[in-house]
């Protein structure tokens, strides 16, 4: 048996493909190439599914943050804090307007931003604007994050580039992206909602901030003495969006039985997994596992591999470790100790129960080879 951590071939199932190429050729027939009809489509369902007023699609997750950030007004020289782990993209949106990215140190279970980091880090350095990242597919902890931005005057820009289909809170079932905040989604191919190429989205709750985005995207056409670019989304790209849509739902809910198999077949790795609050909560766009350290992590990874198990480490290094950024400034250590221990393991909607099993017998078998006493513990 083989489990790979993606399965492309199941996503784009014969029926999608069909339906894509109908839709394909209506767009060449129509010379429509870029911000056609499904763009409107997919911006209409999109923001009503996330419970946002406005949706804007860019050509991908990286311009969304970049663009967001100059929404904000963040210019050159300003302060902007992120979480230290996250990907790159993230501290190179902020660096790409010229503001000054500032660590803010995250929670060591989770890896998400920590309050009390960005609150300390807040009084020190005068932020313009944060970048919660919602990192594996976890909400941050927004009302925290809020309640300091708030007091400070800080901007809020969500990066929740692995986030769709994640929510705030079980009971009401508030999306990421309903905050009274810019937030950012990628839909690179192998996130939970996926493009055929590049694209990317913002959403807001704002008009007067969804008006300057749209000009933005469009070289600052509709804004007299605007700078923007060019960062529209092909109308192919849309028009995959808005087909895969009508599915995602049901593929996110299926992502959620997949973790909740891992929860049940991995029972003897407690404190490696995560906390069991989040299994309603996270998109589960990854199915990270925090191993002691990176020594494990990397042989763990060795021996799942050879067993045909797919598996990736996120991530490596965190940002204040990484060569274009150790001049930056910040709070770091707790990042730092949690860069290269996280293995995530294959996640996507198409795993069976029989699989996981597969790969948690693997991993217990991994755990009684190894002559650690103390590889439990974290
Ligand atoms: C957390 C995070 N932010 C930003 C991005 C950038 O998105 P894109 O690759 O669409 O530019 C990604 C993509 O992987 C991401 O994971």
């Amino acid at each position: 048996m083989k489990v790979p951590f993606y399965n492309f071939a199941s996503l784009h199932h014969d029926s999608f493909q069909k339906q894509a190429e109908t839709r394909i050729s209506a767009i060449l027939k129509a010379n429509s190439f870029v911000e056609g009809k499904y763009n409107l489509a997919f911006e209409k369902e999109f923001s009503s599914m996330q419970q946002a007023n406005h949706c804007l699609l860019v050509a991908n997750g990286t311009d969304a943050l970049e663009i967001s950030l100059r929404a904000c007004d963040v210019k050159q020289g300003d302060f902007v804090g992120l979480p230290g782990i996250t990907f790159f993209a993230t501290a190179e949106a902020i660096i790409n307007v010229g503001a000054i990215p500032v660590f803010i140190d995250i929670e060591p279970t989770t890896g998400l931003i920590c309050p009390e980091s960005f609150s300390r880090v807040s009084s020190q350095y005068n932020l313009k604007a944060v970048i919660p990242v919602h990192i594996y597919g976890l909400p941050a902890p927004m009302e925290k994050v809020q309640q300091i931005a708030d007091n400070k005057n800080i901007q809020i820009i969500e990066d929740a580039a692995q986030a769709f289909g994640a929510f705030f809170d079980q009971e009401n079932q508030r999306p990421v992206g309903s905050l009274n905040n810019l937030t950012t989604f990628s839909f690179y191919p192998t996130k939970n909602l996926s493009a055929m190429g590049d694209a990317g989205a913002i959403l807001t709750q704002n008009t007067d901030t969804a008006d300057k985005i749209r000009s933005l995207r469009n070289h600052g056409r509709g804004t007299d003495g605007l700078i923007g670019r060019n960062s529209r989304c092909d109308h192919i790209q849309a028009a995959i969006l808005h087909l895969k849509l009508a599915e995602a739902q049901k593929l996110n809910n299926k992502r959620k039985k997949v973790a909740r198999y891992y929860y049940k077949h991995l029972k003897f790795l407690n404190s490696l997994l995560l906390p069991e609050k989040y299994l309603p909560l996270s998109s589960w766009h990854l199915f990270p596992l925090k191993l002691r350290n990176n020594g494990m992590r990397k042989r763990l990874q060795s021996y799942l591999t050879e067993f045909g198990i797919g598996c990736a480490s996120y991530y490596e290094k965190s940002m204040s470790q990484e060569k274009a950024l150790v001049k930056f400034i910040g709070e770091k250590e707790e990042a730092e100790k949690f860069a290269g221990r996280v293995l995530c393991l294959p996640m996507n909607p198409f795993i069976t129960e029989e699989e996981i099993r597969f790969v948690g017998n693997k991993i217990k078998d991994f755990f009684d080879l190894t002559t650690e006493a103390d590889v439990l513990t974290n």
